[in-house]
């Protein structure tokens, strides 16, 4: 299995990408860092702690550590439309274990100092100023890392501004340092998880496998999910999950490598300027995840998450 230490800011679809990590034996999750995105690191850590919990032993076994409340530059803005105030849509989870001693960027430091070369790989689901602190502040430390996964930007139109997808736009400076530390980068964009649609039929199809309570915790997140305008109310992307069921389930992908930059100044700030031709002279930097046969994840996500708790 890879090792795998992840960044998020649970956020409902933050949850259900923990439960589907913890669920599968292709990664070993050893570290969760949390930073305030969806909503406020006084909320996304005991979210955290209590997605981790509601996993039993398995859960309760990975250090959950706190981190950034603010992004690298300017204040901090919280998405409570989607994710509802809670940050969890309303469902409520027993109090999870402890928070681990320490900060963040300094425990993500202190992980990559102790690993080999590219051995490690990391996950960001939220706004990206945790990893950027640990990689900004100690570059050699990138050379220990395998390959950065995160669920950021769009290709075509954002979905926090008209150019900017959510994580991008709470922290471009740091999704800039991850883009330009010289490692892999995987980029499950809003294009992708357009996607992964969540559907009553597919919530219907989750909950009759079965399973403990953190699939039916799932579930009810998933019903919980407002539809978005921008399908129509048809439903609304399932965002993250993507980016860990590419760790899960590569073959579940097409993908292609592009430049990717983000977009620093002016309205368009946040906006990640993707080169799927390579048409401009910047080499690639990025590979971007492409097509999702959804029907495949949304069983993976069933059978998986039916094994917890
Ligand atoms: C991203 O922003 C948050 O709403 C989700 O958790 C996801 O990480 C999607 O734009
Ligand atoms: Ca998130």
């Amino acid at each position: 299995p890879r090792t795998i230490l992840l960044d998020c800011d649970p956020g409902t679809d933050d949850a259900i990408a923990l439960w589907l990590a913890l669920a599968s034996p292709e990664i070993d999750l050893r570290l969760v860092t949390v930073a305030g995105g969806n909503v406020g690191l006084e909320k996304t850590l005991p979210n955290a702690r209590a997605v981790l919990g509601l996993a039993g032993a398995r859960g309760s076994a990975v250090p959950v550590v706190g981190g950034a409340d603010r992004p690298l530059v300017g204040a901090f803005r919280s998405e409570t439309q989607v994710h509802g105030e809670d940050g969890l849509g309303g469902v409520v989870l027993p109090e999870g274990p402890a928070a681990a001693p320490g900060l963040a960027a300094d425990v993500l430091r202190e992980r990559l100092r102790a690993a080999p070369p590219e051995s490690v790989t990391l996950v960001g689901l939220g706004p990206a100023t945790n990893l950027a602190l640990a990689l900004a502040t100690e570059p050699v430390l990138a050379g220990r890392v395998a390959e950065i996964v995160l669920m950021t930007g769009a290709v075509g139109e954002g979905n926090w501004t008209p150019a900017a997808e959510f994580n991008a736009a709470m922290d471009p400076e740091a999704l800039a340092v991850l883009l330009g530390c010289g490692r892999p980068v995987t980029l499950a964009t809003l294009d992708l998880t357009a996607q992964a649609l969540v559907t009553p039929a597919r919530v219907a199809a989750l909950r009759a496998c079965g399973g403990g309570r953190c699939l039916r915790a799932a579930a009810d997140i998933l019903a919980a999910l407002p539809p978005s305008r921008r399908f129509d109310g048809r439903g609304a992307p399932l965002h993250d999950p993507c980016a860990v069921a590419w760790l899960v389930a590569p073959a579940l992908f097409t993908h292609r490598s592009v430049s990717a930059a983000v977009v620093l100044e002016g309205p368009d700030r946040g906006r990640t300027r993707i080169d799927r031709w390579q048409r401009g002279p910047a080499p690639a930097n990025a590979r971007l995840l492409e097509r999702l046969d959804a029907d495949a994840f949304f069983a993976l996500l069933g059978e998986r998450l039916a094994t917890l708790g």
